[in-house]
């Protein structure tokens, strides 16, 4: 069936909330709600076939991006747990909160900064407990200890950044590194929040993609903030999020970080159907020379008295050139795995409604991205050359790219299937093929079919599956 006799006209409509997303993840193996065989565990989720390649090669495309493409930037993997100092000198211990306040009325328990026109967002009453911090990391304990053992107390990391900056000597000194660099790290952190929500926006355990670049002192570091920011757009452009759903938030002075200088949110339209529809994808931050200045056994407060008394290490940087030493200033675009796979989706998703209202859902994922590259269908499921000569075909491919055999249907459901999980491409095997070794490859957005000879089916989708254009270093 030709794609104008099912569509005429087709209108391509966006996806309309979060929730469409949500009911598709399920649905087709992206994402599942977690423990639900106990009922649940409230905003915690799992990554199902399709959600785990999806999420690793969002991982993938910016370690890529950053590690291999560019020449300044080293990755990493540092531990999860980390000594407890380090988050005492980083400023966790005492500043990383969130502010509660109770509803006195309906006994409901909010952030302070969420509340709209001091109404309780449950039973609309404006009867208030003070203000509270509560610190957002999450606790365990090391070791056989008693319960109230509080040397034995550690914390899940809150952030991947402090594991960066004190391995910052490390990395510069073995990989012979001179300023500006960068170090990479993705991984899991942690955090206690208060009203977690909207599906994979905001849960208690998510994955980072940061990248500290370590900078001079005298650097233009504003202007570098700039930079990453159109770095990250173009970034988010090769990913398939549309430029018009990413708007840029100059975090005020009374917002910032206690370590910022300046900060760049890069916001995503989550919420198209609200009057506020800005969440944030990432922030751009300039963290100053806070970190490693902190982290060190050397630096000095203005009365001269050494700031980390339980250091061991100073993570300045000596400048050959300027003979000068310094603590290396840091400009930080931190990023979430699973607010960006969120961005993709809601970018990718589309809807196309025929004269006759018959609505199939495409996703367009950009092919770097899709989790499956390649369905391979048989035309005929009875005929076994034609199944053989497929599976062949599956698997001389399996090496180069995820493919997927399927013959579980007729070709118009197996393509519908194929759409809605964003496969690029689908290879039919037919009668033909037997006869001249070449199938029939169909593009997921256009719906345009080519032959093409088996010989040159793994160089040919190679190509159509483009890597992504190569940011300049600086
Ligand atoms: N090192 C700086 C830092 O962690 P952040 O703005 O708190 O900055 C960076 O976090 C990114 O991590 C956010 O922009 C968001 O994408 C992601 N993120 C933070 N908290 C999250 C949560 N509870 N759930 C999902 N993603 C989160």
């Amino acid at each position: 069936m030709c794609f104008s006799c099912f569509f005429g006209n087709p209108v391509f409509v966006p996806a309309p909330n979060i929730d469409t997303i949500v009911s598709l993840a399920k649905r087709r193996g992206f994402v599942f709600p977690s423990s639900e065989v106990y009922g649940g565990l409230g905003s915690a989720w799992d990554y199902g076939p399709l959600g785990v390649e999806l999420c690793n090669n969002v991982k993938q495309a910016w370690w890529r991006w950053l590690v291999y493409e560019r020449d300044d930037i080293e990755g990493i993997d540092s531990s999860i747990i980390l000594n407890r100092l380090v988050w005492k000198y980083s400023g966790h211990e005492a500043t990383f909160n969130d502010w509660l306040i109770d509803c006195r009325k309906c006994k409901g328990r909010f952030r302070a900064d969420k509340i709209v026109d001091n109404k309780c967002p449950s039973c609309g009453a404006s009867d208030w407990t003070e203000a509270r911090p509560f610190n957002t990391m999450l606790q365990t304990k090391l070791g056989a200890v008693a319960d109230d053992d509080p040397t034995a107390l550690a914390y899940l990391r809150p952030e991947t950044a402090q594991g960066i900056f004190i391995n910052f000597l490390n990395v510069q000194t073995t990989m012979r590194r001179k300023l500006p660099f960068g170090i990479a790290q993705v991984g899991k952190s942690f955090r206690n929040e208060v009203t977690p929500g909207n599906f994979i926006l905001r849960t208690r355990e998510f994955e980072q993609m940061e990248m500290e670049y370590f900078v001079s002192p005298t650097a233009e570091h504003s202007k570098l903030v700039d930079y990453w920011v159109e770095q990250y757009l173009e970034w988010f452009a090769t990913l398939g999020v549309n430029r018009e759903n990413l708007d840029l938030y100059e975090v005020p002075n009374q917002e910032l970080a206690h370590y910022s200088k300046r900060t760049v949110d890069i916001m995503y339209r989550y919420f198209p159907e609200r009057e506020k529809p800005w969440e944030e994808l990432m922030g751009i931050a300039w963290r100053t020379d806070f970190d490693l200045g902190i982290h060190s056994k050397n630096k000095l407060d203005a009365e001269g008295k050494r700031l980390n008394p339980d250091s061991t290490e100073d993570l300045s940087y000596f400048d050959e050139a300027a003979k000068q030493r310094f603590y290396p200033h840091v400009i930080e675009p931190a990023a979430g795995v699973n607010r960006t796979v969120l961005a993709v989706l809601m970018d990718a998703y589309s809807e196309k409604t025929n004269d006759k209202g018959e609505t199939r859902v495409i996703l367009k994922l950009s092919p770097q991205l899709a989790p499956i590259k390649a369905a391979i269908l048989p035309l005929a499921k009875n005929k076994p050359e034609i199944v053989g000569m497929a599976k062949a075909i599956k698997r001389s491919l399996q090496p180069v790219l995820r493919a997927v055999y399927d013959d579980t249907g007729g070709i118009g459901k197996l393509y519908a299937r194929q759409d809605e999980i964003g496969t690029p491409f689908c290879i039919t095997v037919d009668h033909q093929s037997l006869e001249d070794e070449a199938v029939t490859v169909r593009d997921r957005d256009t719906w345009e079919q080519e032959r093409i000879k088996v010989s040159e089916l793994a160089e040919h989708l190679q190509k159509r599956l483009k890597p992504f254009p190569v940011p300049e270093s600086i």
